[in-house]
């Protein structure tokens, strides 16, 4: 296959993927997908059906074809995500509902099936970032750059926390250190496209560092690689 000029940017939650790979992006030009919303689209879709991913994993499969999640172009290089030719709202698929199952909705091997074709068309569009969890290993294994971005679970917590609209009424530190290390070990641990390194992506642990040098730091070394 020849070599794809794709940037992946991989990682837990919260540790800062969709901001570095967003300013990579405009650093560099590029288009900016964030597969996670992908994923969150399609949960809320489910949850708004009355499906229960945890014990009804089937009746997810079956609804697949009647959805229509995608990018589509706005301004620019923006790419707006529609749910069902609707605009996706950040209510509907950042919120701490959301959060909770999509995990559980992200392990069904058809649903991961559906959504790595449609991202893997987003390549068409031109230089892409494209950040999630399975990118560097699955979604795009030829990638020219990858980036596998980590933070402790006690930063990625407090950054999570003071996130607008991100978490419940009254959540703790720890409380939402526990939810992040509960949806980790989901996505650590599924049987399809697992969270983890890709063996060729650069490590980059942004706990002290602040985003505008993770930002620049990548930016260097897909500059580098590109001349
Ligand atoms: O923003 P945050 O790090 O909290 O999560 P996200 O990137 O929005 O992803 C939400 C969930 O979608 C993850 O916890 C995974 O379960 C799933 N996901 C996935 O399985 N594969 C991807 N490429 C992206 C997200
Ligand atoms: O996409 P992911 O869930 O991995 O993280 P995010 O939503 O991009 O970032 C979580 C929060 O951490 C955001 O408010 C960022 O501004 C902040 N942050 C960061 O992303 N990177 C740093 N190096 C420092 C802070």
């Amino acid at each position: 296959m020849a070599e794809i000029a794709q940037i992946t940017l991989d990682g837990p939650a919260a540790s800062g993927k969709s901001s570095a790979a967003q300013g990579l992006a405009k650093e560099l030009n590029a288009y900016f997908v964030n597969t996670g919303d992908m994923y969150r689209a399609l949960t809320s879709v489910v949850l708004s059906k009355g499906i229960d991913p945890e014990t009804q994993p089937e009746e997810i499969e079956k609804i697949l074809p009647e959805q229509d999640i995608r990018y589509v172009s706005g301004e620019g290089l923006e790419l707006l995500l529609q749910i069902n030719g609707q605009l996706a709202q950040a209510s509907q698929v950042r919120s701490p509902e959301v959060a909770a199952k999509v995990s559980l909705v992200a392990k069904v091997p058809a649903v991961r099936q559906w959504l790595v074709k449609r991202q893997r068309q987003s390549a068409e569009l031109g230089l892409i970032v494209m950040e999630g969890r399975d990118i560097g290993t699955v979604v795009f294994p030829e990638a020219k750059f990858k980036f596998y971005v980590s933070a402790s679970p006690l930063v990625r917590a407090q950054r999570r926390l003071v996130q607008e609209g991100e978490v419940s009424e009254g959540a703790t530190v720890e409380k939402v250190a526990a939810e992040i290390a509960k949806r980790d070990e989901m996505d650590m641990n599924r049987a399809v496209s697992p969270l983890k390194p890709a063996e060729d992506a650069i490590k980059v642990d942004t706990s002290d560092l602040p985003l505008e040098e993770v930002i620049s730091l990548m930016a260097t070394i897909v500059r580098k690689g590109l001349s």
